[in-house]
């Protein structure tokens, strides 16, 4: 059977193999049988393996989107400490919204969402707040909660650095890697990440419906006795019950295993070194096309992932975002619109089953939009 091939260029649900769509159809099963829990212990133990080592970290799996994970850790592993969240962009500002629905301590730490996040002011920030907590261990900064990839502009923050920092201040850090894990490498025990969070449906490039999290599993061992906020997304007693019989505690998404199975076999065969090389081959692609019809991007090359590019909107007459968006649709890409107050902007996204081929017809499209207009 032939699928319609259409170019997501939005940041997820990103496009996906056809082996990966076929990997759904199979036989029904009931998902506690043993056979599923090989499927599910082929899965956690895998993407585990993408960033570390199954000795020392596990990975919990959860029905659900990412924000599921990341509420899961943010839910399950803060005490009466304090988490400091690093806000610069629109995901950081989630967090801080989780945070102050469960009553946590935090602090937040508000950056620019188009510049490199100033790592002085943020070890200032620790060190000013852990010295007026001397009278009580309670406001003491235990996390660092910060996304690796602010998908808000396409951002890159310097997990490794913020991490060298926790490491000095004994602080357990937790990391949003929502789009970026298996599309850029990350090594938990190097960048020194306690907690990562991520989902099915970006760069794994398998279909939504699987929040995940990645625990260094001595840190989460401490976490045994802090009384659970939630019945559905605790961490600590969906890992237990996983690690000792493969099995998540309520109705998995089935099909979604199966396809995020395969697409981790794909991932594997092309390795995550490689497929950051493709994202940032079509990104080269993209940004010369932009610079041809001269086209601004929001944030400076240096600081971004080359995941995703927020792009200024020409002010040209005639131009709207839904015609532009309606007129790439057509064609077979999907764009998406940006999410920043400042500026006006749409983003595109180079990650998922594309090839430079179709950066290249794509430019091709956007600059067939162009001259029409003008
Ligand atoms: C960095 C980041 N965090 C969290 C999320 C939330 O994921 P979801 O929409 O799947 O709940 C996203 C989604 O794009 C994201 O990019």
């Amino acid at each position: 059977m032939e699928i319609k091939r259409n170019i997501l260029l939005n940041p997820g649900p990103a496009t996906t193999s056809d082996t990966v769509k076929f990997a759904q159809v199979m036989p029904d099963i009931c998902p506690r049988e043993k056979e599923f829990g090989d499927v599910m212990e082929f899965v956690s133990k895998e993407l585990t393996n993408f960033v570390g080592s199954n000795d020392k970290y596990t990975t919990i799996l959860f029905g659900g989107s990412g924000t599921a994970s990341v509420e899961a850790i943010l839910s399950s592993i803060v005490d009466d400490k304090t988490i400091l969240i690093i806000n610069n962009g629109a995901y950081g500002k989630r967090m801080c919204e989780i945070a102050e629905i469960y009553n946590l301590n935090y602090v937040e730490y508000k950056s620019s969402p188009i510049e490199e996040i100033n790592l002085n002011e943020l070890e200032e920030i620790i060190k000013t707040h852990n010295s007026k907590s001397l009278s009580g261990d309670k406001n003491l900064i235990s996390h660092i909660a910060v996304i690796h990839h602010e998908t808000t502009t396409g951002i890159l923050n310097d997990i490794k650095a913020i991490g060298s920092i926790c490491r000095k201040y004994e602080i357990d850090m937790i990391v949003d890697a929502m789009s970026s894990f298996a599309g850029i490498p990350i090594d938990m025990d190097e960048m020194n990440i306690k907690y990562l969070a991520s989902s099915s449906n970006k760069c794994i490039q398998g279909m939504a419906g699987i929040s995940f999290v990645i625990a260094s599993t001595e840190s989460l061992e401490k976490t045994k006795n802090i009384k659970p906020r939630n019945l559905y997304l605790n961490i600590y007693k969906q890992y237990s019950y996983f690690k000792d019989n493969y099995q998540m505690r309520f109705t998995p998404p089935v099909q979604v295993l199966y396809a995020l199975k395969q697409a981790i076999i794909e991932a594997k065969e092309e390795t995550i070194e490689k497929r950051y090389e493709r994202y940032k081959e079509c990104c080269k692609i993209l940004w010369a096309g932009l610079d041809k019809l001269n086209l601004k991007k929001l944030v400076n090359e240096k600081a971004s992932s080359m995941l995703l590019t927020s792009i200024i909107e020409p002010e040209i007459e005639g131009y709207n975002f839904d015609a532009l968006h309606d007129y790439l649709y057509n064609k077979g890409f999907t764009i998406y619109p940006g999410k920043v107050a400042s500026k006006n902007t749409f983003r595109i996204a180079n990650i998922g089953q594309i090839y430079p081929e179709n950066i290249n017809k794509f430019i091709e499209v956007l600059e067939e939009y162009f001259t029409g207009i003008v």
